[in-house]
């Protein structure tokens, strides 16, 4: 269950949590068509600190850019009010989720005058996978179910009906016993997460799928820079189940999942069947930046 906090940035107001509330014939919640974000803020010796913010709010126009939708709020006004939320929260820690949505109004498919709404609540929330999953890895089953394609669906808006293939995989894997879920493409490629991107090692360098049919992680590009500071070879490529069931190592990457290690891929154990020594490196520098530890990466850090 969410952990309730004060107050939720509604439509340019702070409205108390319990009033931030919507008509149950709101658009976006019969079709689908809203764009989200999640973003994470970290407490650090400065105060808390939002990860990536620009990065964040760029995307989350750009997810509406492509669906079309017209957002009534600036860039500047998004990332004033993102903060805004974790500080009249008095939030230290935090996830943050914004959401723009079609709201009340006509119900057909073509809601020209619907008013599009933006809201972003922020809340703690710890670790997605789990401490143990972060230190010892996870185990992991590729779905039945293909991510959705380049020619039916938008794959680099954040799209709240986009989740839905996200779910069946993600439900399909737990209900099988495993934690998450990897989801290949139309031609059999693995893609990524039900929520997160995909990296693999093998022989010391570093592989990640291309841009095909995935997000534009922003994990994803944090990885890629601390691994190539590191210098390790990052690779963008196609890879195929099988290589995956080979590699010595295997991660995912995301705002909610952080650095996850995969121990298991569909019941083959992967690599040492715990934390992989490159995953543990990357995954020490990522937290030590998200923390502020790392004048290097300073720059992805936002204070609140
Ligand atoms: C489908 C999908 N892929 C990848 C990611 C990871 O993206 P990011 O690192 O920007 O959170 C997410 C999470 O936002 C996601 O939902």
């Amino acid at each position: 269950m969410v952990q309730s906090t004060k107050f939720i940035w509604f439509d340019g107001k702070m409205v108390p949590w319990e009033r931030a509330n919507v008509h149950v014939l709101t658009h976006t919640l019969h079709y689908g068509l809203g764009i989200f974000e999640g973003i994470r803020c970290y407490n650090t010796d400065n105060g808390p600190a939002i990860f990536r913010l620009k990065s964040h709010t760029k995307r989350f126009l750009n997810s509406a850019h492509i669906l079309n939708m017209k957002i009534p709020f600036s860039f500047d006004e998004l990332y004033e009010a993102t903060k805004e939320t974790v500080k009249q929260n008095n939030l230290k820690e935090c996830y943050i989720r914004p959401l723009g949505f079609i709201g009340y109004g006509d119900m057909g498919l073509y809601p020209q005058h619907n008013k599009i709404q933006v809201a972003i609540a922020a809340w703690p929330w710890g670790t997605y996978l789990g401490k143990e999953g972060i230190k010892n890895g996870i185990r992991v089953k590729v779905s039945s179910f293909t991510r959705n394609q380049i020619d039916s669906s938008m794959t680099k808006s954040k799209t709240c009906g986009n989740y839905v293939n996200s779910q069946l995989a993600k439900w399909e894997a737990i209900d099988a016993g495993y934690d998450e879920a990897i989801l290949l493409d139309s031609e059999g490629y693995a893609s990524e997460g039900s929520a997160e991107c995909l990296f693999a090692v093998r022989d010391g360098i570093i592989y990640t799928p291309p841009f095909g049919t995935i997000l534009e992680g922003i994990t994803r590009s944090s990885v890629v820079k601390i691994a190539e500071d590191l210098g390790y070879r990052v690779k963008e490529d196609r890879l195929t189940r099988d290589q995956l069931y080979v590699s010595d190592e295997l991660f995912l990457a995301g705002t909610a999942a952080e650095i996850t290690p995969i121990r298991d891929l569909d019941g083959r154990t992967i690599g040492n069947g715990s934390r992989g020594e490159i995953t543990e490196k990357i995954q020490l520098i990522y937290f030590d930046a998200v923390h502020g530890n790392k004048k290097e990466y300073r720059q992805w850090l936002d204070f609140v």
